[in-house]
């Protein structure tokens, strides 16, 4: 295939601390609201006991392996990486004054690690983890005061890294508070509608102040936000389908409109009436959101449908998010369904509706792995669903669309999120470590590793369009 991509496209790959660091209390880091949920962000929140809670308190070790890891991403030719830091590295409470310095000095450390190979950090602020501390003493975003904390800790690294990072992100699918409303915001699972949407609301100006601190204090940077994908198709072509799909996308695009347009879109104020939902929406807040982001970034692992006729509602269903499954797709061993031509579509959709650049900052399959007799992982699943997703994305560049980069999620196998699983695999580099947290952390080349080399080496040439 030729290339499509543009010469400075970012390819690479994106972890997050809580699910790769583990040194879950090392250097002074406090408790984050990840280290309460040992079963994953759906899991129960668990008060800590030692030792027992979970395969993630050591996660993949990066925390001590970064350096020979990113040697590994550096040898398959990574221009980028993402990364999170984790907020309780730097305040480990979340309301202090003063930073701890062995949590910067930390991330440093793994910024000037990057710098010798040339790979760009690109660096979520909050990746589903926030201070205990802040849940504990102030209701987490369920309160006005957690924005100046959130704000201080943003400036706090802005000021720090502003030499070493460029391109930031806010906050990691900031849609996903409407379903996990503990990882996203710092409340209980039971809290209402319009619990959730003032926390919500709370965190839309928190990132509209880190945008503009961003502007203020690092030159030249660039920051976006961070959106779950989950684009929905109706079920039927009947128009009360259509209608409702529209209704179900908007939840999600809603945080996009905010950040991207600077204000609560329209329709906005109707679904807050019908659902009873009461936001405290300052003059304050309202010109703070006017600072809009650079570029918009999110995930896409699969698409969804929407019905509204009772009966097929009911089905078995797949996917995360309570989507209704697509009858023309196949799914992953977890049930997510595989749709690459969707990523073309939300691309287009995306692009359409914003017209600022995009980032595909998580893609990828999550399998599980078998090591043969003679070391070797051959993992032509996952080859194949990235090359298919990589080939929408050429189409969609060819469309017009202006993408910026795409890194793959978990480059490197790690903890997964929803169920804090390590079978769930995602990476081109496999990690001997199973469920139960047996295995000796090794790391290992899989057949993927080859062929991601040669797709960014050819700058997308290699991909094998099978249309
Ligand atoms: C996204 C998250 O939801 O999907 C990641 O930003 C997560 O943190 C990824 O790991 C894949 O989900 P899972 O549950 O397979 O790890």
């Amino acid at each position: 295939m030729s290339s499509k991509f543009p010469d400075h496209f970012m390819w690479g790959g994106a972890v997050a601390a809580n699910q790769v660091e583990g040194a879950y209390q090392t250097d002074g880091k406090g408790l984050s609201t990840s280290d309460l949920q040992p079963q994953g962000i759906f899991g129960a929140i668990t008060p800590r006991v030692d030792g027992d809670s979970g395969i993630k308190d050591v996660a993949i070790d990066f925390y001590h392996r970064y350096p020979q890891d990113i040697a590994l991403f550096a040898e398959m030719g990574f221009k980028c990486l993402r990364i999170s830091i984790a907020w309780t590295r730097i305040f480990p409470q979340g309301d202090e004054e003063a930073p701890n310095e062995a949590g910067l000095a930390f991330y440093d450390r793994m910024f000037d690690e990057m710098a010798k190979y040339g790979i760009q950090p690109l660096v979520t602020l909050s990746h589903y983890e926030m201070p205990y501390g802040l849940v504990k003493q102030y209701g987490g975003w369920g309160n006005r005061k957690t924005i100046g904390f959130f704000e201080h800790y943003a400036r706090t690294v802005f000021e720090r890294y502003k030499h070493k990072v460029q391109h930031w992100l806010t906050f990691n699918e900031i849609n996903m508070s409407l379903h996990a409303p503990f990882t996203g915001v710092g409340l209980a699972e039971d809290s209402s509608k319009s619990e959730i949407y003032q926390a919500i609301h709370h965190q839309l100006v928190a990132s509209a102040r880190a945008v503009k601190a961003c502007h203020e204090i690092v030159p030249g940077g660039k920051i976006g936000n961070m959106l779950l994908g989950g684009i929905l198709y109706p079920l039927s072509c009947k128009p009360e389908d259509v209608l409702e799909t529209q209704r179900q996308n908007r939840d999600w695009l809603f945080f996009g409109d905010v950040q991207a347009r600077g204000g609560y879109p329209a329709y906005m104020r109707r679904y807050f009436r019908e659902n009873g939902i009461q936001v405290e929406i300052t003059a304050e807040d309202q010109q703070a959101l006017r600072e809009t982001i650079d570029f918009i970034s999110f995930s896409y692992y699969m698409s969804g449908c929407v019905t509204t006729d009772e009966a097929q509602n009911n089905t078995a269903r797949t996917n995360i998010l309570n989507m209704v499954p697509n009858p023309h797709l196949a799914s992953s061993e977890w049930g997510w369904q595989i749709d690459p031509v969707g990523l073309r579509y939300l691309l287009n959709v995306l692009y359409d509706r914003y017209q600022k650049p995009l980032f595909i900052v998580e893609n990828g399959l999550g399998a599980k792995d078998r090591v043969e007799a003679d070391g070797s992982i051959n993992d032509d699943y996952r080859i194949n669903y990235l090359n298919d997703h990589l080939v929408q994305v050429a189409e969609a560049i060819d469309d017009g669309v202006e993408v910026m980069g795409y890194t793959s999620w978990g480059p490197i196998d790690l903890v997964s999120a929803s169920k804090a699983e390590m079978s769930k695999r995602y990476g081109f580099i496999y990690v001997d470590r199973d469920d139960a947290g047996n295995g000796s952390l090794e790391r290992r080349r899989k057949k993927s590793f080859y062929w991601y080399r040669d797709v960014i080496q050819s700058n997308g040439n290699s991909l094998k369009n099978k249309a």
